[in-house]
């Protein structure tokens, strides 16, 4: 049940992404209010509230989740804390929208998901790229034979973290869920099982470290589905910034850039090629993370599933789990 008007979100942690996403994506929602924040620290709280103009601030998540006011909660914290209070969230009733990856492992994926189906509320994995008219355009191209049968997905992600000076970064830290796979390649898994329709039955994976950092700052899979359909996917944090993937079949190819934000009102590309021929679409820009928090309260309202659904999450960290098994034991391994 949602009160009358409109949902009122509570922000646990005053993460980057909070700020520079979350904050504006519930206010051009058209169905929410940004009502509190919460931090490890109250004084943090308060500045980020006064920042920000929300009305409550907690100074520790719990005290958030004891407001009986806080319907929805979005959890941007680091990725081992996802489990933890994503599941306290869902014990106060609250439904949940949590930052991708959404555990550290499939089995967390799985409980988060049972704790939330056990107290009748819904949770959904932030992947805000989904929303996006450009990944759905892809989507709708490939469904209306515009290249024929695609047989092959090539994704990248990557950004110069090294070069980045932000002090003690949870996405080098190992025991924090860190490393390119999860804050990056996260994302080309999703959209290869997206645009596929499809589960890989078999992963092949290698990763890098960086001398200084405990998380991994590379790794490159390859995917194999049971129909013969392959994907290569890359996630760094040495390389430069890359955000793109094609799909190809033995007429052409679909290509999309700047595929995974951030950013608010984004003009992206589609682009097709085949037969010595390219067309450039250019998609309207929209307010993703606006759109997943409708689509969130929407879900809620109308006892749906959301658009992320809990296979997809679940199938998702099953995938993540393979590849991370596949770097470590370097071999073929099943998902
Ligand atoms: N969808 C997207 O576009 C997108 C983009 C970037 C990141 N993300 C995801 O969002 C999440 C947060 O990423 P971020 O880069 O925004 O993180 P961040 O700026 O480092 O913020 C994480 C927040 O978690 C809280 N926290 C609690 N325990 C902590 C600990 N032991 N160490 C550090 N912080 C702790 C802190 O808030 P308090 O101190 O106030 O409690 C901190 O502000 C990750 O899951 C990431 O994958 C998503």
């Amino acid at each position: 049940m949602i009160s009358k008007g409109k949902a009122k979100w509570g922000i646990l942690g005053t993460a980057n992404i909070a700020g520079k996403a979350l904050v504006p994506g519930i206010r051009d929602s058209k169905n929410s209010e940004l009502y509190a924040v919460g931090s490890r620290a109250g004084s943090k709280a308060q500045r980020f509230a006064e920042k920000f103009d929300i009305p409550e601030s907690y100074g520790s998540y719990k005290s958030l989740l004891d407001d009986p006011k806080v319907e929805f909660v979005y959890i941007p914290l680091p990725n081992h804390l996802h489990h933890k209070w994503t599941i306290e969230s869902a014990k106060k009733g609250k439904h949940v929208l949590c930052e991708k990856p959404l555990g550290l492992n499939s089995k967390e994926v799985r409980e988060m998901f049972e704790v939330a189906d056990e107290h009748g509320v819904k949770l959904m994995e932030g992947f805000m790229y989904r929303f996006h008219p450009q990944v759905l355009r892809v989507k709708e191209l490939l469904q209306e034979g515009e290249i024929g049968e695609p047989t092959f997905f090539r994704g990248a992600f990557s950004f110069p973290l090294v070069a980045q000076d932000r002090e003690d970064d949870i996405r080098w830290k190992k025991e924090m869920g860190g490393g390119s796979l999860m804050d990056l390649g996260t994302y080309s898994v999703n959209t290869v099982r997206y645009l596929f329709d499809e589960e890989p039955n078999r992963v092949f994976a290698r990763d890098r470290k960086h001398s200084d950092h405990s998380a991994e700052a590379e790794t490159q899979a390859i995917l194999e589905f049971p129909d013969g359909k392959t994907a290569t996917l890359d996630s760094s944090f040495l390389l430069s910034k890359r955000a793109n993937y094609e799909v190809v079949s033995k007429n052409g190819r679909i290509r999309a850039s700047n595929a995974y934000g951030p950013g608010q009102y984004k003009r992206l590309n589609v682009e097709i090629e085949q037969d010595n021929s390219t067309v450039i679409e250019t998609l309207e820009g929209v307010n993703e993370y606006a759109l997943e928090v409708d689509e969130l309260v929407n879900a809620v309202s109308k006892d749906r599933k959301p658009m992320v659904t809990k296979e997809d999450s679940i199938n998702q960290a099953r995938v993540l789990d393979a590849i991370k098994q596949s770097a470590k034991e370097e071999r073929w391994t099943e998902v």
